[in-house]
This record gives structure tokens, sequence and C-alpha cells, in this order.
């Protein structure tokens, strides 16, 4: 599968121009809410994990030196909390093109804290896409991140960032948080 996934989302989910959607954002969309919404709210999906195993080649990182960035994984009885924006549809080809780089839009099943649940969409790399990093230990990917920067700034920022979201949200994310703290003893010891 091709890591340019616009026209992959546009001719597999087409929406009509007055269609009201739910993202489910559990990355950058959570803290970097560059497009417009009617409405957002913290949500979660059930079965699915936050793992630092898609490559970045356009926004922290490049073709040369990909950068790492969140995906989601199945996982069962798992929870990925995160937060949800109800967008107008023509809000998803700015998304789509932000999203580029190995993700396509999912439709998930969100759950609100009021215990509602609504359907939306997710965008989600999948282990096929040219993009693609895969597993590796906590530790290894703090290391890789220190040493990744691409056009949207240096890859330890995504991170950081995403870490001091969850935690404004109250939420644990073990994997996000053992990488933050790899991190900063790196920075630590390079001061
Ligand atoms: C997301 O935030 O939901 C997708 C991954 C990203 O853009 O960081």
């Amino acid at each position: 599968m091709s890591h340019d996934t616009v026209a992959q989302n546009q001719s597999r989910c087409q929406l009509n121009d007055d269609d009201q959607v739910w993202l489910f954002g559990y990355g950058s969309l959570i803290y970097l809410v560059d497009f417009p919404y009617l409405e957002s709210r913290p949500a979660s999906i059930e079965g699915w994990s936050r793992r630092f195993w898609q490559g970045s080649h356009d926004h922290r990182g490049t073709v040369e030196h990909p950068g790492r960035v969140v995906t989601l994984i199945e996982d069962e009885g798992a929870v990925c909390g995160g937060m949800a924006y109800l967008v107008e549809a023509p809000v998803f080809k700015q998304l789509d093109l932000r999203e580029k780089n190995g993700y396509l839009r999912v439709a998930s099943e969100m759950l609100f804290d009021d215990g509602s649940r609504e359907i939306g969409l997710t965008y989600l790399a999948t282990a096929d896409n040219e993009a693609w990093l895969g597993e590796a230990s906590e530790c290894e990917i703090a290391r890789h991140i220190c040493g990744s920067e691409g056009p949207s700034g240096p890859n330890d920022e995504y991170l950081l960032e995403l870490a001091s979201s969850l935690r404004e949200l109250g939420l644990q994310d073990p994997h996000v948080f053992a990488i933050e703290a790899h991190i900063l003893e790196l920075k630590k010891q390079q001061s």
C-alpha cells in the first residue's frame, strides 16, 4: 500500500458535503487542532492501544530519516482515550492531507464520558503501509524520536505535547509515559 493515502481515503469513504461526522483523535489530533469543528468531547475507543509504531516522512521526520508517530493497534480489552470532534464533512479534505502519510480513515465507535456512544472516523495506519516502522522497545523508540525532526518540527515535541495533553485529560498511557521518561532522561544527559 502506498504511504500517500489521500486518494484512497477519498474514494473508499465518500461523504456528503452536508454530513456532520465525529472524528476520534488519539495523537497530534488531540493537541494540534488546526481544523474547524462544531463540538469537541473527551472520548475513548475500546479494543485499541496507542503505539509509536508509525513512521513519519512528512511531519516529524523525512523519507530518508522518518520520525515516529502514533497509530492504533488492536488490543483486546484495552481502552484508548483521546478527543472526539464533530466536524463538517468537507473538513476531511484538509484532514486527509494532514494524515496522508499512511493513515486510512476507518469507522470506529467512540464512547463518551456520559456513557453515550457514536460511530465516527479515526485515522489509522496499519502494518502494510510503506511508512510503517513497527515495534521497538520504549527505550529504542525514545532514542529514535530524539534524533528525528521534520517539516512540522522536532519529533520529541510531538511526544512531549501528546504526553502532557493526555495528563491534562486525566488519561494513563504507560507506553507514551515510558517513552517520555526515557526522553527526559536523555535530554538531562545531553545538557
Ligand atoms: C491522530 O492524532 O488521531 C492520528 C495520528 C496523528 O495525527 O498524530
